[in-house]
């Protein structure tokens, strides 16, 4: 049976590594067919507006979408597009791996991990998060329910238990933060129950930073609500070698959006020397979640074969001398090979 997926090959370097991904995706043969829509900037030269109802319709349609990065124009009152994204479809899981390559600018090997985040609450609520502000003094609030934690909870357990992971850690700060950090807490110990053939560790937010810094590989998938989450997935990304190889996905009961975690970088637009890694890593993540694992499996390890065996056809920002096109190549002639 042949899946259909939404394809926004989005601004910027979004196109370029766009269509690196997709050939790397025929070359795997696993029988996807691609429908592409506009988003971002090229959709509002095109149709006025930035996420045009058809390729929201589109997403809703085939529910999942594979996302080049968009550019969202700043200081002209339009609001986050993967914000918006994310509202639309209540796609509340963050998920992002945190997975070592060989030759990437990282202080250590071997760290396999996967940061899943709140992404629908916490201090994260956009308009409604401000209570007062004069210009002296500033209220925002932090939102946190029972039910938005309950099933971040049990969406990282389930992955843990279907990933094969050993271990949870619920990151918070609920020795200070008492109602809200202190009810996600609760609920963390709670739904920890119900897994017992997973371990459950919690730890508070400032000693995850520096536990993770030290000593990475003690950990294995890593819970936590909005505000936390985004900063320690970012700095999960410093930890395998920076953004160009960070993929995340988004994920919501029925729909699911994949994408690089990076911007669609306008410095080097064009200049056909973006790494596609990390939409390619967010391909693989796609495949898993399409069920087809060990396709997903293939794509990382034949980066992983790309990266220690043709370092010459890589983008200069993983210290080759290749373009973004010698890096498909390379990497459509080792799936061939293989
Ligand atoms: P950025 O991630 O686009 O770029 C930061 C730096 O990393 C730049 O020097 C860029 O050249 C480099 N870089 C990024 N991706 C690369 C790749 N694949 N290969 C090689 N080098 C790469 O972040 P920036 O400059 O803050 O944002 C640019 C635009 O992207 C903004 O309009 C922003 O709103 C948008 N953006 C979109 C995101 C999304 O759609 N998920 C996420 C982050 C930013
Ligand atoms: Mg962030």
């Amino acid at each position: 049976m042949s899946q259909t997926i939404a394809v926004l090959k989005g601004d910027g370097i979004g196109p370029e590594i766009m269509d690196a991904t997709l050939r790397v995706l025929d070359a795997l043969e696993c029988g996807l067919k691609y429908e592409f829509f506009d988003a971002g900037l090229t959709a509002l030269e095109k149709h006025g507006t930035l996420v045009p109802a058809e390729t929201l319709e589109a997403i809703e349609k085939y529910r999942v979408a594979l996302k080049g990065p968009l550019t969202t124009p700043v200081g002209k009152g339009f609001s986050s597009i993967n914000v918006q994204l994310r509202r639309h479809f209540d796609l509340y899981a963050n998920v992002r791996p945190a997975l070592s390559f060989p030759g990437t600018r990282s202080r250590y090997d071997e760290i396999d991990l996967i940061t899943v985040r709140e992404n629908t609450e916490g201090a994260y609520l956009s308009e409604g998060q401000t209570l007062s502000y004069d210009g002296e003094t500033a209220l925002s609030s932090i939102r946190v329910t029972r039910k938005g934690s309950e099933r971040i909870l049990r969406y990282a357990f389930e992955l843990a238990r279907q990933r094969g992971r050993r271990k949870v850690t619920a990151v918070h700060k609920a020795n200070i933060i008492k109602t809200s950090s202190g009810l996600f807490l609760e609920v963390a110990r709670e739904v920890a129950e119900e897994y017992p053939d997973i371990e459950f560790q919690e730890m508070i937010v400032d000693n995850a930073c520096m536990q993770l810094v030290m000593d990475p590989q003690q950990f294995d998938v890593v819970v936590t609500t909005n505000l936390f989450g985004d900063i320690l997935s970012d700095l999960c990304a410093g930890l395998v070698g920076g953004l160009g190889l960070a993929p995340g996905s988004n994920i919501g009961t029925d729909t699911a959006i994949f994408e690089a975690v990076h911007g669609s970088a306008p410095d080097i637009a064009g200049k056909k020397i973006a790494n596609p890694c990390a939409l390619l890593l967010a391909a693989a993540d796609m495949l898993d979640h399409l069920g087809m694992m060990d396709k997903g499996t293939q794509i990382r390890d034949t980066i992983r074969q790309v990266l220690e065996t043709a370092r010459d056809q890589v983008t200069p920002d993983m210290g080759g001398s290749g373009t973004t096109d010698t890096f498909a190549e390379a990497l459509v002639s080792a799936l061939r090979n293989d």
